[in-house]
C-alpha cells in the first residue's frame, strides 16, 4: 500500500484531495471522493449555517471515510460555521483566505486536523507557526480566489516545501496523474484538485457552467478583481464589466457593489454564463469530459502510479 505523510495525516488511501469549492462541492461530491479513497471536502463558503449542517449530516450518512470542510475565513457566519463543525465532529478543516492564527488553536483543541491554503512561502510559515498540520500551496493557475503574488505552482511548490517542515499539498493546474507526479516530484505529499472536480457528475455546479468548462480554451481564464480579492475566472460579460470598472479606477465600494454576493451563485449555480461569475482554473482547457468523481480519482491515481 502507498504510504506518505498526507495519507497518514488524513487516514485516507490516495493523497488526492478534492478542493472545497463554493457552489460546487456539497455532500454528494465530497462523499463520492472520500468513498473513492481520496479526501472529499465540503465548500462551506456558499452555505448558510443550517445548510452546512445539513450537508455534514448527509455526508456522514453517505460515507464512513474521513472527509473535510473548507472554511474561507473572509466569509460572514464564520463563528457559526466553526461551532457547527465542532458539534458535528468533522475530523478535518481546510481554512483559506484569512489569518490562520484566528481559528487554528480553537479547532485543534477539539482534535480537528487543520490545513491552511497559502499562495506564498511567507504565508506558509505563518500557517506553520499558527499550528497548522499541513499547508496547501496554491499556485497562480488555480481557479477561485488566489494570491496577488502570481507565483505559479512550478515555483511555489518547491519554495513552500523548502520553507516549512509540515506536509505540503500542491494545488493549481493539476487535473491528471502526470501533473500530480510533477507536483509530487517538486516535493508535495498530496494534491488538491478543484477545476477537474467541477466537471464531475456529483458537483452541484450548473450544467451550463460544467459545459463551459469543457469548452474553454487556453487563455480563457484570468486573475481578476485584484483590488478586492483576486479571483481566477472565465472571461465573460461579467468579467468585461469588472475590467472596465477597474480601468476607470472605481472605488473599492463600487467594485464590491458590482460583484455583490449573488454573482458567483448566478454564474456557477444558476448557470447564467454572461452575468454570473465563473470561477475556474487555467487547467480547464485540458478538461474534456464530465465524469463520476470516483472515475476521476481512479483515472488520476492510476496514471500517477
Ligand atoms: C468553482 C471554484 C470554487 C472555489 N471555491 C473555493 C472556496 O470556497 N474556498 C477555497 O479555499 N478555494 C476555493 N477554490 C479554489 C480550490 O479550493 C482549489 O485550491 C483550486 O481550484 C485548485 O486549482 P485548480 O482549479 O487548478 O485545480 C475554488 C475553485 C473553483 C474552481
Amino acid at each position: 500500500m502507498f504510504q506518505n505523510s498526507i495519507i497518514k495525516l488524513f487516514n485516507i488511501e490516495k493523497p488526492i484531495i478534492q478542493a472545497g469549492m463554493i457552489w460546487a462541492s456539497g455532500w454528494r461530491l465530497a462523499s463520492a471522493v472520500s468513498n473513492a479513497g481520496g479526501l472529499g471536502i465540503i465548500g462551506s463558503g456558499s452555505m448558510y449555517p443550517h445548510v452546512l449542517q445539513e450537508h455534514l449530516q448527509k455526508c456522514k450518512a453517505a460515507t464512513n471515510k474521513p472527509f473535510g470542510v473548507n472554511v474561507p475565513l473572509l466569509y460572514p457566519d464564520i463563528d457559526k460555521h466553526i461551532q457547527i463543525i465542532i458539534d458535528e465532529k468533522v475530523p478535518i478543516v481546510f481554512t483559506s483566505a484569512g489569518n490562520p492564527s484566528t481559528f487554528t488553536s480553537v479547532l485543534k483543541k477539539h482534535g480537528i486536523t487543520v490545513v491552511h491554503v497559502v499562495s506564498s512561502s511567507k504565508f506558509a510559515l505563518k500557517a506553520q507557526q499558527a499550528g497548522c498540520d499541513a499547508v496547501v500551496a496554491e499556485g497562480f493557475e488555480a481557479g477561485g480566489h488566489n494570491g496577488r503574488e502570481e507565483t505559479t505552482s512550478f515555483v511555489l511548490i518547491p519554495a513552500v516545501c523548502e520553507a516549512v517542515n509540515i506536509p505540503v499539498i500542491a494545488a493549481g493546474g493539476i487535473a491528471s496523474g502526470r501533473q500530480m507526479l510533477a507536483a509530487m516530484i517538486l516535493g508535495a505529499s498530496g494534491v488538491q484538485i478543484g477545476s477537474r472536480f467541477v466537471a464531475s457528475q456529483e458537483a452541484s455546479s450548473h450544467i451550463n457552467f460544467k459545459n463551459a468548462v469543457l469548452e474553454s480554451k487556453e487563455g480563457d481564464t484570468i486573475l481578476a478583481l485584484k483590488k478586492l480579492t483576486p479571483v481566477r475566472l472565465l472571461k465573460n460579460e461579467f468579467y468585461k464589466e469588472v475590467e472596465l470598472a477597474e480601468q476607470n479606477c472605481v472605488s473599492k465600494t463600487e467594485l464590491e457593489n458590482l460583484l455583490g454576493r449573488g454573482r458567483a451563485k448566478k454564474g456557477m449555480f444558476e448557470g447564467n454564463l454572461e452575468e454570473g461569475e465563473l470561477e475556474i482554473g487555467q487547467v480547464s482547457s485540458l478538461i474534456k469530459k464530465i465524469l463520476p468523481a470516483e472515475v476521476i480519482v481512479n483515472e488520476i491515481w492510476n496514471e500517477y502510479l
